[in-house]
């Protein structure tokens, strides 16, 4: 079993509440491209961040509705991996486990994972670009010459459900997750590179307010001198054992 120092441990042990930071690294190994990674084959060409605002999507719906297309189809085909069922475990043994996620890919939750705060949004549902309801798939007007399906109601694009670049984040979700790391004693960030705000400064908030802070990832990032340990190397692999050493039994 990989050796933790003992402080982690105790920390954990002794903790009544923990606030967790997941990215798109703790999905990296269920097969899901994180975004500053490298794309494949067509969207290599492009980068993320010229796809998912409200811009690109003026711009070219279809070409975003695309994207999006392709990225729910890797999600629909990828499994939760260990570092998920890890957190899963975490929270047994935790009076108060608080998840927060950027991912929007419901591994979390597919996990076991519940009452995951999604600060992003998530892939599978679908909202009228200009009234923000969800629409369930049964109801979409068929796409016209735009190529992208309609709001039954008013008529609009629809969009995926999805915090894009430049957008607020869900207020009560994001007061929430901000509540929970103000009043965590160990907080996580996991799998995320910290470059995007406001998520991103959510472990620094915990930290702040007196947290212990453990990065998990397999690089370097430019918070990691924010947090007291920093543990490299792959989720799927670090948390399993962590949780396996914290609470033996
Ligand atoms: N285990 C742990 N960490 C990993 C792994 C792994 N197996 N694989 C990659 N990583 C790390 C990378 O080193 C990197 O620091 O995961 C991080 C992924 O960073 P990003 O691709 O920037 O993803 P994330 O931090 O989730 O991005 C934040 O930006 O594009 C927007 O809205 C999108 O939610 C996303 C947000």
């Amino acid at each position: 079993m990989a050796k933790f120092p003992e402080e982690i441990l105790q920390r954990l042990r002794q903790a009544e509440r923990i606030a967790i930071l997941t990215g798109a690294g703790i999905s990296a190994e269920s097969g899901i491209p994180t975004f500053r990674d490298a794309q494949t084959g067509f969207w290599s060409r492009m980068k993320p961040e010229d796809l998912a605002t409200p811009e690109a999507f003026e711009r070219n719906p279809k070409l975003v509705w695309d994207w999006y297309g392709y990225r729910r189809e890797l999600v629909a085909q990828a499994s939760p991996n260990a570092g998920h069922y890890a957190l899963v475990k975490m929270a047994e043994h935790v009076p108060q486990l608080t998840l927060i996620t950027q991912n929007v890919d419901s591994l979390h939750q597919r996990a076991g994972s519940t009452n995951v705060l999604e600060l992003h949004g998530n892939i599978g549902r679908v909202k009228c670009s200009k009234e923000h309801v969800v629409i369930e798939e049964s109801a979409w007007l068929p796409a016209d010459e735009i190529g992208v399906p309609r709001c039954p109601r008013c008529r609009a694009l629809l969009r995926p459900d999805i915090v894009w670049f430049g957008e607020v984040l869900p207020t009560k979700t994001f007061n929430h997750a901000k509540a929970a790391c103000i009043q965590a004693d160990v907080v996580f960030s996991i799998g995320t590179s910290g470059l995007v705000p406001p998520a991103a400064m959510l472990p620094v908030t915990a930290i702040e307010h007196g947290a212990y802070g453990i990065e998990v990832n397999t690089d370097q990032t430019y918070l990691s001198d924010t947090f007291e340990c920093c543990l490299r190397g792959a989720s799927g692999i670090i948390l399993p054992a962590l949780v396996k050493a914290a609470w033996p039994l």
